[in-house]
Parts: structure tokens; sequence; C-alpha cells
């Protein structure tokens, strides 16, 4: 089976081979791995078994490649995409509601989120302002460092300025460089903060939860930012240039998303995410975007983490699994021509609400 895989067009191969399939195949490539092709499978699994389905595949590979500090497994130093302590899955499990309840706190408690990318795009404008040709303007460059900016802000309390971010720059091309970036500035923003006052980043906020959890500490910190700067950078910033691109391409939907944004905010306030309800349109674009985007050729695969039975199927503990969202948003017959970027499909019959079809890209919903 592994023959058949191509990794220059990842996506094509599985979908060629999960053509014939029935929305649950294995793959050996040499060792087993469970394909899931099919959205109402994906809810079987994910949703209805989804505690079986937490684990993470763990090898060399993936350990020196995505791990904070190589090995660190062992001492239960844990990244929160890529190790599980799968004895207890306590230390994971503590880790991530943690930095949930955080991000929550940041995000919808306060609106803070939304103010950072707000005034981060206030920069990201000024910048363009003064780009001197403005025919060719390099857009990719600019989205990596605006992402890359906000989610240093989140985590660290501070932000670059366009002409002064040679070091956040150089982290975020040189994925090298990512441990001692992640060291010097948790160091720095857990220094500075005292566990009295408010905290105004996500290290000071884990500093201070540190107090009363003992599932928390340092090393796991590090490990929490450097992945929310591998999951959250890269991600973001391609599909923000296959919007662009997108949108270069469709002048027609392009026209119909700028008349919504003139009637809904005007020309001179930035979007809110309040304004989301009166603006279908903008959302079903961005929910097209994101199935159209193919911007991860397979899922992050997952492990089981105990027997499970699946479509009256046994699959044992340790099997890696792979929840294809790419097939179903390419092939499930909901998304009629899928080749097509059509905002529309994701619009209600009176097309002032959306319709609730498939997966989401990021893998919520399933
Ligand atoms: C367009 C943007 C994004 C896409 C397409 C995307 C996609 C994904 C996918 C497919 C997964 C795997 C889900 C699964 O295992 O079922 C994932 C996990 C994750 N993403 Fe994202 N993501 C995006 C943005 C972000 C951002 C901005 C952050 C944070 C700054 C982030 C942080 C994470 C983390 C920490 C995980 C692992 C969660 C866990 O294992 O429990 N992602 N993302």
């Amino acid at each position: 089976m592994v023959t058949e895989i191509d990794p220059k067009v990842l996506h094509k191969s599985l979908e060629r081979v999960g053509k014939g399939q029935s929305g649950m195949y294995t793959m050996f490539i040499p060792h087993p791995v469970v394909q899931i092709t099919d959205f109402d499978v994906m809810r079987e699994a994910f949703i209805e078994n989804g505690e079986a389905f937490t684990g993470r595949p763990q090898n060399k590979i993936i350990q020196e490649v995505f791990s904070f500090a190589p090995n660190a497994v062992y001492h239960n130093k844990l990244s929160l995409t890529f190790r599980r302590d799968h004895s207890t899955g306590e230390v994971w499990r503590e880790q991530r509601r943690a930095a949930v309840s955080i991000l929550r706190d940041f995000g919808m408690g306060k609106n803070h989120m939304e103010e950072l990318v707000c005034s981060s795009i206030e920069d990201y404008l000024i910048h363009l302002d003064t780009v001197a040709d403005k025919e060719n303007i390099d857009f990719a460059l600019a989205y990596t460092g605006d992402v890359a900016n906000v989610i240093n802000e989140v985590l660290f309390g501070f932000r670059y300025k366009y002409d002064d971010c040679q070091p956040l720059m150089d982290y975020v091309i040189c994925v090298n460089e990512i441990n001692q970036y992640i060291v010097d500035n948790v160091t720095r923003a857990r220094r500075d903060y005292n566990v009295e006052d408010e905290p105004t980043c996500f290290v000071h906020a884990c500093k201070q939860r540190m107090q009363e959890n003992n599932n928390l500490d340092d090393v796991n910190l590090m490990t929490t930012c450097s992945d929310f700067f591998l999951a959250g950078q890269e991600t973001t910033t391609t599909t923000l240039r296959w919007a662009m691109l997108i949108m270069a391409k469709s002048q027609e939907i392009q026209e119909k998303l700028r008349a919504e944004i003139h009637a809904v905010v005007g020309t001179e306030r930035l979007p809110t995410m309040a304004d989301q309800v009166k603006m279908p349109y903008a959302r079903a674009c961005v929910l097209e975007l994101q199935r159209f985007a193919n911007i991860l050729g397979t899922n992050v695969q997952r492990t089981t983490t105990q027997d499970v039975i699946i479509r009256g199927q046994r699959i044992p503990e340790g099997t890696w699994v792979n929840a294809d969202i790419h097939y179903v948003m390419a092939n499930d017959p909901i998304f009629e021509n899928s080749d097509e970027f059509r905002p529309e499909r994701y619009l209600a019959v009176d097309g002032s609400s959306l319709r609730k079809v498939g997966p989401l890209k990021t893998g919520a919903g399933i």
C-alpha cells in the first residue's frame, strides 16, 4: 500500500486509494493506519467514542521534529499536541485544560484576543501604506510576521514593530531556533511577573496557575508555547495566502463580500466579532476558504488509547488513525462540484443564515 502514496501530493494519493473503499479502511505504511473518509464514521469515532481517540503517535521522528525537549516524555514533559502520557493522561489533560481555560479568559471573557488581532491588523495596514511598490507586495512575509506577532503577544505579552522584528522572523522562518527563542521569552515573561498581579499574557497566567497545580511546570509551559507557534503559525499564514489568491481570482465573490462589509461595517472602522451575526456571506466565505484551501496534506494523526469498536470493526489500542478531513471536503456528495470555490454552499436557502455542513478543516466539529 505504501508504494501507492506520493508524499509530494499526499492528499491526492489518499484520495485515489480511498475512492474504492467504504469510509473506513486500513492502510499499511508498513504499520497499519486506519483511514476514516466518511463524516458519519468520523463522528462515531471522534465524538461518540472521543475518549478512545485522544492519543498521538510516538516515534523517534515525531519526537525529534516536534518535541521541545527531546526524550522529555520519559520525564513526563509533554508537548500539548504531540505528546501524551498514555498511562494516565493526567499531565496532558491538565495542561490542555489550563491552556484552553487561559485562552478562554483572554479571548472570550475580555475580548483581549480580538483587540490584539485588530491592533495587529492596524499595524499591518500602516505597513502596507509604507510599501513603495504597491504592484508587487510580498503578502507571504507580511502575513507570517503578522500571525507570529499575534501569537507572540498572546504568549509573551509584547509585539514587535514591522521594521524591527528580526528575532521573531529568524525564529518563525528557521524552526531550528525554536527552543532558544521560547526559552528566552518564557524566562523573561516569567521573571517580570508577580503572581499577585493580573496576568497580561499566557505565560503570566500559567505561572499563576502553577502555584496550585503540580501538573504545570516550566518545561511543559515551554512545550505548550512552542506548540502554539508550530500549530498556529504556518496554518493561519497559509490560509490567509489562499484567501488572497482566491479573492484575486474570484472578482464577483470579492465584490459581494466587499458589499456586505461596507453595508455592515462601513469604511471607518475594523470589523469586530460582534458584526459576525450580520455577515452571513463573510462567514460562508471563511468556511468555504477553509474547505477549499487544502493546507494540510493529511490530518494530524491520532492513536487509540484503548480497544474500540467502530462500525462493528475492532480497532486495537495503539493504532494510528487518520480522520481524512480533506477527503470528505473534496468527495462528500454534500460538497457538489467540490473543486469550485462557492461560499453559497454554506448559506441556507434564505441567504441570511448558515447551513451546517460537514467538518471544519481545523478538526473542530469532529
Ligand atoms: C487555519 C488555521 C488552522 C488550521 C487549519 C488548524 C488545523 C489543525 C488540525 C487539523 C489539528 C488536528 C486536530 C485533530 O487532531 O483532530 C490542529 C490541532 C491543534 N492546533 Fe490548529 N489549526 C489552525 C490554527 C491554529 C492556531 C492559530 C493555533 C494556536 C495558536 C492552533 C493550535 C493547535 C493545537 C495546540 C493543536 C493540538 C491540539 C491537541 O492535540 O489537543 N491551531 N489544528
